[in-house]
């Protein structure tokens, strides 16, 4: 079976676009791969974060993908940080990652750029060998994501290259390793509609959890009337699209009920879920606990080939 990974950064409320550009699609894979979503809280603390509301947004993001319908029997569910290999690996793979490919990064140059050098940690710049250590350690085939995304994937697939070609095939094996490809290069899988959501209040911008304004983004968990009343007042396209036949007004009415019907058993799903603390961390621990089996087969592996004598 093809290995699936993905996973959300726990900063903020869950939005329109992180379910339909990751969560929704995940849902449908878990039947035909196996599946591994992870919460990322370590990708989540590259910028200024106070621990206890990221703990809390950790929880509220795995019973979110339990709400929307991911089915702890099929998938992994896990908290980055349970998995001690992520950070481990990163190390490795940073050390063979060069500081060029990371600096063009455009998530990099955005944030850095609005914060100023003396206030960005390492961390931001080094945050998508982490990515890519995510989804290296599984051995992963897909990785579903929005469109934002696809510029750490193709690094990823860099580095995994680059690395299996440093330290894996024909040349370590004359020097008595194993050989063979120490990673998959995986791909990414960018779903045909709702890849990149934009956001309410401006044309230009992808909705997005930090964006100051909540009025430009639709929160899975905002109530019925906090829609009807984003959605009001929201731009909308200048050129008819699939509804072409109908009027703003009609559109808008047409758009909020249907959100609102899709959205609200979600809700009702996700209040029992947050009721039961003990199921949640029922759901973590195994989750963490099928992760790590995998995790550290790769880190291993990894570790032999690139640093490590053998004892015996
Ligand atoms: P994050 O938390 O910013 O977003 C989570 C997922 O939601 C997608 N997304 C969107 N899709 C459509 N329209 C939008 N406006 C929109 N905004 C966000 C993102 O593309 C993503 O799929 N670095 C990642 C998290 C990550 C990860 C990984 C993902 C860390 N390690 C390994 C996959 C595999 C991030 O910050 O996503």
């Amino acid at each position: 079976k093809k290995r699936v990974v993905s996973g959300v950064q726990p900063t903020g409320l869950v939005h329109l676009g992180n379910y339909l550009g990751a969560i929704k699609n995940w849902v449908s894979l878990q039947d035909l791969y196996e599946t591994l979503f992870f919460i990322v809280d370590l990708h989540a603390i590259t910028l200024p974060y106070e621990a206890p509301q990221l703990s809390k947004a950790t929880r509220s993001t795995a019973a979110i993908y339990l709400a929307c319908g991911i089915d702890s029997s099929k998938a992994s569910i896990f908290v980055q940080s349970h998995v001690r290999a992520h950070v481990e690996l990163m190390w490795l793979l940073s050390s063979s990652t060069p500081i060029g490919w990371l600096n063009r990064m455009i998530q990099f140059k955005e944030k850095s750029r609005k914060a100023g050098d003396e206030n960005v940690g390492v961390a931001l710049l080094t945050y998508p060998v982490l990515m890519a250590s995510d989804i290296l350690l599984y051995q992963s085939d897909l990785v579903p994501v929005g469109e934002d995304q696809t510029q750490h994937l193709e690094l990823t697939r860099e580095i995994a290259e680059r690395v299996n070609n440093l330290y894996g095939g024909r040349k370590w094996k004359k020097m008595g390793g194993r050989g063979g490809s120490l990673f998959k290069v995986p791909e990414a899988l960018i779903p045909p509609a709702g890849a990149r959501v934009m956001s309410l209040t401006d044309g230009l911008s992808k909705m997005s959890k930090s964006a100051p304004s909540d009025q430009s983004r639709i929160n899975l968990l905002d109530p019925k009337d906090v829609i009807m009343n984003k959605i009001k007042r929201c731009k909308t396209d200048s050129f008819p699209g699939e509804c072409e036949n109908m009027n703003w007004g009609s559109f808008k009415t047409t758009l909020t009920d249907a959100l609102i019907d899709h959205l609200q058993p979600i809700q009702v799903r996700y209040e029992e879920i947050m009721s039961d603390p003990g199921y949640l961390d029922g759901v973590l621990l195994e989750g963490s606990g099928k992760a790590a089996e995998i995790a550290d087969i790769t880190l291993n592996n990894f570790t032999f080939h690139s640093v490590a004598i053998k004892v015996n």
